[in-house]
């Protein structure tokens, strides 16, 4: 089986849908800890649902980055984490423990990278971005993250049209309903291939 660790900002309906596929069988997997810089976030609250444990780590509780980068690296390493999934995760994370993690850290954008992605591109402001752009179709894609966010290869990625009628909260909701779709299956095939040992 293996261990993930899922990071997320906000109500978590991706770490949700990870979470419903894991206790369903179909996402052989196991969920450490699920990680947030907002103590408020929804998904703290839906890890303790589910009995999963649920960190609070941010400036808050770690005013030293150097601090919060070896805690945050020792955190996954005493947990066994092997593969690190970003769902909405809103803040960036130490060169250090990307590098430590290289190759085995995902995330989800709502949008079909490489366009709409990069700097200032999250939440509704891809769809805006998206709408404004007059752009045909959308989409969600899952990535690897490299120290260039969104820029990381691609490993899934699903279409969505643009309709005429859609505004940025229409366009969002059928995205986000792909999303939960291809994040576990991603996540899925990406484990079952993945080679044994983990962080360096
Ligand atoms: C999703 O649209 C994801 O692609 C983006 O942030 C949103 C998170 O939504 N990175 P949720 O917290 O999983 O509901």
């Amino acid at each position: 089986m293996r261990v993930i660790s899922v990071f997320a900002s906000g109500s978590g309906s991706n770490l949700q849908s990870i979470i419903d596929h894991i206790e369903a069988g179909t996402l052989p997997a196991k969920i450490a800890f699920v990680l947030s810089n907002n103590s408020a976030a929804g998904a703290l609250n839906r890890a303790r649902r589910h009995n999963i444990p649920a960190v609070h780590f941010s400036a808050k509780t770690h005013p030293d980055p150097e601090q919060y980068a070896a805690d945050l690296l020792s955190l996954h390493r005493d947990a066994g984490v092997e593969v690190v999934a970003l769902a909405g995760y809103m803040k960036h994370l130490p060169p250090s423990f990307i590098a430590s993690y290289q190759g085995r850290i995902l995330n989800i954008h709502p949008a079909l990278l490489p366009q709409f992605g990069g700097k200032g591109m999250f939440g509704i402001h891809v769809h805006e971005a998206v709408i404004a752009a007059k752009a045909k179709e959308s989409g969600a894609t899952v990535h690897l993250v490299t120290d260039h966010y969104d820029e990381g290869p691609v490993l899934l990625q699903e279409k969505v049209a643009v309709l005429q009628a859609d505004t940025p909260e229409t366009l969002a909701k059928r995205v986000l309903a792909v999303e939960h779709r291809i994040y576990p299956k991603a996540l899925k095939e990406f484990l079952s291939a993945l080679k044994d040992g983990y962080a360096r």
